[in-house]
């Protein structure tokens, strides 16, 4: 028999992402109208720990949606990571009648969010990563404004790089995952990609595609290098003493999780949002809310935690096609 519940808290978690706030409105709106009490939890595992918690109403939802960031503000725990920070959380939320928690975060927050369930509080997590990293679901909540952002700054890069005929290095956030690079590596046009799922250090070959680009007249030689890589500024400086070419390298950096979210990240995280509050009703725990081929879906936390992504070989290789 599933147990019930009555009150729900929410969290975000780990690097904030445009669309966290449209989905805390998500929840806390769809909560209430199941008829559940909702408390906000600041501060990600770490405002378990300390008892920031909050009621929350519908009021407290209002006029939040175009706002980056997040209200419940976010942190990384190392405390929870333990075994006695995870029974810590768990008693504090009984002490404050929470019997269920909506976790808005990526898969570190997830690794949390089933510890607590393993606990006694039913759990769902909802993905919000501006990484696109999360293997159970084709889209994450703040994916879209974060490209779009890397992408209209380096389109500004491309103006100087071009006026200059440099070579530019641009790095994109993405921790070990390059999908942030990839579609900035299509929207830009640039010439090259660095994926971490890909790239396999031969600087060389790099080298010989600029001298090439620059023989064949390109006036800019943009190359977009994932976080996951790194390293663009020393990279930049071999690159130019190799070729000739003035080289710079510019780190993208947190401009990438800041600002108005855009349509997309609004819709999908007002859906998920109400998705995972409305598992929560259901009596439901351990689960994932995701979305997979065309639907919105939900996986057991465990098994979306086993699962792999990979950044598609056809798109990869259609990108290089492009370029040449
Ligand atoms: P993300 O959720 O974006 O992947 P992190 O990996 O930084 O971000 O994780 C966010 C937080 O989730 C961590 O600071 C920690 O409090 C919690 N967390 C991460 N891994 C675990 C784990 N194995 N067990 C319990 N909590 C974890
Ligand atoms: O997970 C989101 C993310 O922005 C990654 O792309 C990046 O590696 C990391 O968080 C940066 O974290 P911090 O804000 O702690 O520098």
């Amino acid at each position: 028999m599933a147990k019930v519940v009555k009150t729900i808290g929410v969290l975000t978690s780990g690097g904030d992402a445009p669309g966290m706030n449209a989905a805390i409105r998500a929840v806390v709106r769809t909560a209430i109208h199941e008829g559940l009490k909702v408390k906000g939890i600041m501060r990600g595992y770490a405002g378990l720990l300390s008892e920031e918690i909050v009621d929350m109403d519908s009021t407290s939802v209002s006029d939040i949606m175009h706002r980056g960031g997040t209200i419940l503000y976010t942190a990384r725990c190392m405390e929870f990571t333990t075994p006695e920070g995870q029974e810590l959380g768990a008693e504090i939320c009984r002490k404050h009648g929470i019997d269920g928690i909506v976790v808005i975060g990526g898969d570190g927050s997830f690794r949390g969010a089933g510890k607590l369930a393993a606990l006694g509080i039913n759990t769902i997590g909802v993905p919000g990563t501006i990484d696109l990293d999360i293997a159970c679901s084709e889209y994450t909540i703040g994916f879209d404004t974060a490209v779009n952002t890397a992408m209209e700054a380096i389109d500004k890069v491309r103006d100087t790089s071009t006026s200059h005929e440099r070579c530019s290095i641009i790095e994109v956030m993405g921790r070990n995952a390059g999908y942030i690079a990839l579609w900035c590596g299509f929207a830009n046009g640039a010439e090259d990609i660095l994926l971490p799922e890909r790239y396999d250090g031969n600087e060389q070959a790099l080298i010989n595609r600029i001298i090439d680009n620059r023989k064949r007249g390109k006036k800019h030689n943009i190359i977009i290098n994932a976080e996951g890589i790194g390293h663009s500024t020393s990279m930049a400086r071999r690159i130019e003493a190799a070729t000739g070419i003035e080289t710079r390298a510019t780190i993208l950096g947190h401009m990438q999780r800041g600002g108005t979210p855009t349509c997309k990240d609004r819709v999908y995280a007002s859906i998920m949002g109400a998705k995972a509050a409305l598992l929560l009703a259901e009596g439901k725990s351990n689960r994932v809310v995701a979305y997979k081929n065309g639907a919105y879906v939900d996986f057991d936390i465990q098994e979306a935690l086993s699962m792999k992504k990979d950044i598609p070989e056809d798109q990869y290789e259609i990108f290089k096609m492009l370029v040449r």
